[in-house]
């Protein structure tokens, strides 16, 4: 017995990070394939001391019998082939934006909404990186003292953008003339307040994100979100200055607390002695680290945090892989 697996995308920066999760979190695998584009297609990648040949995506192999399928190729490719993939009979967990606010497609943070996933098959979307590490660290605050507003402030890691946005950073970091080709500006030395495209209304895509999955994945549409998205010279993982305000009067202590028990929650709140989350530190960790807990000064509604944790693991290929574990551990 073991699960047919396939990963879509499997070459990228996200890609390679679930091949390494399904691995360490030793889920019951009896095949995995691996499929790219034809830039990688024949290529091997090393899984479990095994050699695996990546593969063409291609309609027909969609149309093949899998238990997952994890995407991370892009939202086009995800339109295609993730939708062709589900009209197989195949369960499709998929990391682009392109599902995520479809009607009817489950948005899934297992440590917060796992019950939408009961009974479900087809397509089931990954959030956006910033929007988990957030999420993670607001559920339980949430449910004890019931959100009215969120400010938040991203400084968010070149990763999210892929691999030749990591080569990128680190050619600029060797030389000053390198030509920028990933971002619009130079990011080495730099921060573009600016991820995916604007809007009209003068927010980026990425930003909208932000409100409209958290208000779908805390199931509470009244929920007001003011995100500004910045992009700042580092490798791995995502930083979140959040400031949220309630309904209900919080209380800091107990707030602290509800952290310390919350699931996929580290707090590291110990300014005196230099303690607070760092990227460098969350980098390849899958926790969500919270530290900087305080009341406003002028507001009791009001508490801000520092929350740090690994985009390219629980922000994409880590809640994958939870994602796939938590319908298997339903189904018994
Ligand atoms: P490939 O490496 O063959 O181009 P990243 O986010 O790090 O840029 O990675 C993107 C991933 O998506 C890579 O594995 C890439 O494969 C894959 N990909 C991109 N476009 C396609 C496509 N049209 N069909 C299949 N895989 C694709």
């Amino acid at each position: 017995m073991g699960l047919n697996v396939g990963v879509v995308g499997a070459t990228g920066a996200v890609g390679r990070n679930m091949l390494s999760i399904l691995n360490e979190r030793n889920v019951n695998i009896k095949s995995l394939r691996c499929f790219a584009s034809e830039r990688t297609a024949g290529h091997l990648l090393e899984w479990k001391g095994k050699e695996i040949t990546v593969e063409l995506l291609t309609e027909e192999v969609m149309k093949e019998s899998f238990d997952y399928l994890l995407f991370s190729a892009g939202g086009s490719v995800s339109e295609k082939y993730a939708a062709i993939a589900a009209e197989a009979g195949n369960t499709v967990i998929d990391n682009s934006s392109t599902w995520r606010m479809k009607e009817g497609i489950p948005l899934v943070v297992p440590e917060v909404n796992p019950h939408v996933l009961k009974n479900y098959k087809g397509i089931i979307a990954n959030p956006n990186c910033s929007t988990i590490q957030m999420v993670v660290a607001l559920a339980p605050l949430q449910q004890k003292y019931g959100i009215k507003r969120i400010v938040v402030s991203t400084y968010q890691a070149v990763s999210g953008s892929g691999h030749k946005a990591i080569v990128e950073l680190g050619n600029q970091l060797n030389d000053p003339d390198s030509i920028p080709k990933v971002y619009p500006k130079r990011i080495a030395g730099n921060c573009l307040p600016h991820i995916d495209v604007f809007n009209e209304n003068g927010y980026t895509k990425e930003e909208l994100k932000m409100v409209y999955e958290t208000q779908k994945i805390l199931e509470d549409d009244t929920i007001e979100v003011n995100a500004t998205t910045v992009r700042v010279p580092v490798f791995y993982s995502h930083s979140e200055s959040v400031t949220v305000t309630f309904h209900r009067k919080p209380d800091l202590n107990e707030a602290r607390e509800l952290l310390i028990q919350a699931p996929g929650v580290v707090v590291m709140d110990d300014p005196a002695n230099l303690e607070y989350p760092t990227p460098l530190m969350a980098a390849g960790k899958d926790d969500t680290f919270v530290g900087r807990l305080r009341s406003d000064l002028f507001d009791p509604f009001t508490l801000s945090m520092w929350v740090v944790s690994d985009n390219l693991r629980k922000g994409a290929a880590t809640n994958a892989v939870q994602i796939l574990e938590k319908i298997e551990e339903q189904k018994l």
